[in-house]
């Protein structure tokens, strides 16, 4: 029986449907279009003439895919050029995402993730999870083979002048991780992995935790249950570059930090945690922590911290800016730091001598009368 083109339906082939041959199927149509065979019916009526404008159609079809593709997965053109040329193609691929994580750690979500309920989150099956000091945690989270791929295909991207922007206001050494094709699998990192974790450890009073193994978490709520947004990049630091980052809080409401090289390639870097913005004690030593090969640290965005100047090699880490604009509406965020940020409110007064460590040249009005100290 032969088959028939559909004219209102004419390229809906099932994709078990075979590619004919150029010569056999458009013979006529490939001169002028596809650069790959088209997928014309099996049996067409009409003669070349049906078949090239089957051929056309599959083409405009193709192309308008591959459109939809780029605008739901957020890329720039820079972006979806880049992908070809990418060191790790296997990075970009979202469908990869889960495989990038320690295996115990979707055994902690497992219950969140069929539930939606994040009070399920078993915090204690994160892998070798440690309250560094009060609100600020750590837990192994990526593989370190994922680390080494995403740490050389940044250098590959740095390396290739290809075009880029600086990461943030305070690093030149990085790249936005976003901006080269890779926002979708972080987001699909955030909302199927790291949204659960950000919600039992600063969310709602509802989801969140308030101890670890008896230990208290030391968190409040900083929008973790309603993160809708991320700025994912690498930052590097070494003696003839960035050799550290001074005392700041992020532009975020929720930071995950995770180590790319290990604490052994590098001298110095310190990562030095002080207090909470607008709090008493900010200008306080909080914690010292060291970064570790796959093991993310997460604080909120507004907790001081800086980076010691590394000495010796290279210390590098992937840093996911998370923020939470449902969270930002609220009048819990505006009592906690919106005021002070929108400017609607100063600074208080800074209190008495600084920990040397946690002064800020960018931040602290006194720093002048301080910085003897450093
Ligand atoms: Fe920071």
């Amino acid at each position: 029986m032969e088959a028939r083109l559909l004219p209102h339906h004419p390229i809906c082939l099932p994709r078990s449907a075979p590619l004919l041959p150029t010569s056999v199927g458009c013979v006529a149509a490939a001169r002028t279009l596809p650069r790959k065979p088209c997928r014309p019916p099996p049996v067409a009526t009409g003669g070349l003439a049906a078949i090239a404008v089957a051929c056309f159609l599959d083409r405009v079809s193709r192309r308008r895919r591959r459109i939809r593709g780029r605008v739901f997965r957020g890329l720039s053109p820079e972006a979806e050029a880049y992908l070809a040329e990418a060191l790790h193609p296997e990075l970009f691929k979202t469908k990869k995402v889960e495989e990038w994580l320690e295996p115990e750690v979707l055994r902690a979500l497992s219950r969140w993730r069929e539930s939606g309920d994040a009070s399920l989150v078993d915090l204690e099956l994160l892998p070798g999870i440690r309250v560094e000091a009060p609100g600020v945690i750590s837990f192994a989270l990526l593989r370190p083979s994922v680390c080494a791929s995403l740490l050389a295909e940044a250098r590959h991207y740095s390396e290739g002048g290809f075009p880029a922007e600086l990461p943030n206001s305070m690093n030149r050494e990085g790249v936005i991780l976003n901006d080269i094709g890779l926002r979708p699998v972080f987001t699909i990192l955030l909302r199927k992995h790291l949204a659960g974790i950000a919600a039992r450890l600063l969310g709602n009073d509802s989801e969140r935790a308030t101890h670890l193994g008896g230990v208290p978490l030391g968190t409040e709520n900083w929008g973790g249950s309603t993160l809708n947004d991320h700025h994912t990049f690498i930052v590097r630091y070494k003696p003839q570059g960035d050799r550290g980052l001074a005392m700041h809080v992020d532009e975020c409401d929720i930071t995950f930090n995770v180590g790319l090289s290990g604490g052994d390639s590098f001298v110095g870097g310190d990562l030095a945690f002080c207090g909470m913005f607008g709090d008493p004690t900010y200008r306080r030593l909080h914690h010292t922590y060291r970064h570790e090969v796959g093991r993310c640290v997460v604080h909120a965005g507004k907790r001081r911290h800086g980076v010691t100047d590394v000495e010796e090699g290279e210390r590098a880490s992937l840093v996911l800016w998370t923020k939470s604009l449902l969270f930002r509406g609220t009048q819990e965020y505006k009592d906690k730091c919106g005021d002070i940020v929108a400017g609607r409110k100063p600074l208080p007064e800074e209190m008495g001598p600084p920990d040397p460590i946690c002064l800020s040249l960018t931040h602290d009005r006194d720093y002048l009368r301080w910085s003897h100290l450093l």
